[in-house]
């Protein structure tokens, strides 16, 4: 059978304790499935900057481009605030994004059944909750030049960062949102603020072209993105896929993670164009969360969006689907049976460690 190569990247705080949870279950399938994954392990972030004063080497570059998949935990945490803001933690993350050229994030956002009353919102809001966030990821102001501090002289500074964006990037990340919506529930909302934005208004126009010229069977809805922030916790399933650029679908995300019960549930999957010949696509799978330094080193970090971003990984990159949808279902049953971490801890539920939920999760998927 062909080798499936996944490069590891588990990075720090709390990435390398729900990573290497991850890690057994790999070897568990490669041990008694046949999986076949080849894995291999680089730094990332504060820990490569220990090692070698930059957040991702060139060598460790080339193997996370080499590779079918790239596993991602988490970087950052106080211990680097003092860095050179070209190496700080977060910068090796941005690098791998653009590099790989991983333009289009996606962010399910589902509420497990077990969980409706973990939410802060009531039960009735998120039950049943299964959303998308489609985000635009190696553009807008997160790489738009000029990004620059200058010191005016007079005691004062002045900082920019630019939002930039051109119709084919606007164009190629809403044709992936129509496409995924197309496999779900038909619906498309797309979110920018073109009241103060020359960017919300290219992006407002490019997507309602695109949706005429290719995808009008999809329902699009437009949403300036403040009000999308209070629709999304005030009735969050009116929504299906949402669509937006890079900034709005950080902080969106971050605001769907708490519908879920604990932004230790989110996975995500970023996604490069398919390649013409093979149709292989250069992917990085990583939790939306970030090194949680407050938790990191208890042992009491949530695994769930880890395991269900190699879910994603196993969809997207290797397509195991059956694999995919037995890991999602070993952690719904898992969380049927009443373990919890800490995170999503609630009355009459035990609680459980980080390692004692990767074995659970990996014991329901070995029952199914
Ligand atoms: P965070 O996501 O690390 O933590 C926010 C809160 O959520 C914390 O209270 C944390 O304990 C909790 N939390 C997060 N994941 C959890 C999990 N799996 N289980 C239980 N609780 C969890 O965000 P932050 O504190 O704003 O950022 C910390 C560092 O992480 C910063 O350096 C930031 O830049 C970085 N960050 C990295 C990524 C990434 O690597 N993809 C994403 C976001 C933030
Ligand atoms: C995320 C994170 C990153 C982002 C940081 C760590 C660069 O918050 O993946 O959501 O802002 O994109
Ligand atoms: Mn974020």
């Amino acid at each position: 059978m062909t080798e499936r190569s996944i490069f590891l990247l588990p990075g720090d705080g709390i990435g390398p304790e729900i990573m290497s949870e991850v890690k057994t279950l790999i070897s568990h399938m490669n041990d008694k499935e046949g999986a076949n994954f080849k894995t291999d392990e680089g730094l990332v972030g504060g820990s490569a900057y220990d090692a070698h004063g930059e957040a991702i080497s060139d060598s460790d570059m080339e193997k996370a481009l080499a590779a079918d998949a790239v596993l991602f935990g988490a970087v950052g945490g106080p211990k680097w605030d003092d860095v050179p803001y070209e190496a700080r933690p977060e910068a090796g993350l941005l690098r791998l994004r653009k590099d790989m050229a991983l333009f289009a994030n996606l962010r399910p956002a589902i509420c497990y059944p077990a969980l409706s009353n973990s939410s802060s919102l009531r039960p009735e809001v998120v039950e049943g909750l299964d959303i998308l966030i489609v985000r635009e990821l190696t553009g807008g102001v997160y790489f738009g030049e000029p990004k620059t501090i200058t010191d005016l002289g007079n005691g004062q500074k002045r900082a920019v960062d630019t939002q930039v964006y051109e119709t084919y990037e606007i164009e190629r990340i809403a044709g992936v949102a129509f496409e995924m919506a197309r496999a779900r529930g038909n619906k498309v909302c797309s979110m920018e603020k073109r009241n103060v934005m020359k960017s919300g208004v290219l992006w407002n126009e490019v997507v309602t072209a695109t949706h005429k010229a290719k995808y009008d069977d999809v329902e699009l809805s437009h949403m300036l993105a403040d009000a999308g922030g209070m629709q999304l916790v005030r009735w969050p399933k009116q929504f299906d896929v949402i669509v937006c650029d890079n900034l709005f679908g950080d902080m969106l995300s971050d605001v769907a993670a708490m519908l879920t019960g604990s932004l230790g549930m989110l996975p995500s999957a970023s996604l490069g164009a398919p390649d013409e010949k093979t149709g292989a696509r250069k992917a990085l799978y990583e939790p939306v969360h970030g090194s949680a330094p407050d938790i990191a080193g208890k042992g009491i970090a949530n695994p769930i969006a880890m395991f269900a971003s190699f879910a994603m990984c196993l969809r997207y990159s290797f397509n195991m689907i059956a694999e995919s949808e037995r890991l999602e279902k070993a952690i719904a049953t898992v969380l049927d049976s009443g373990v919890r971490t800490g995170d999503i801890m609630s009355e009459g539920c035990t609680q459980i460690t980080t390692s004692e939920m990767g074995k659970a999760i990996r014991e329901a998927y070995s029952a199914a």
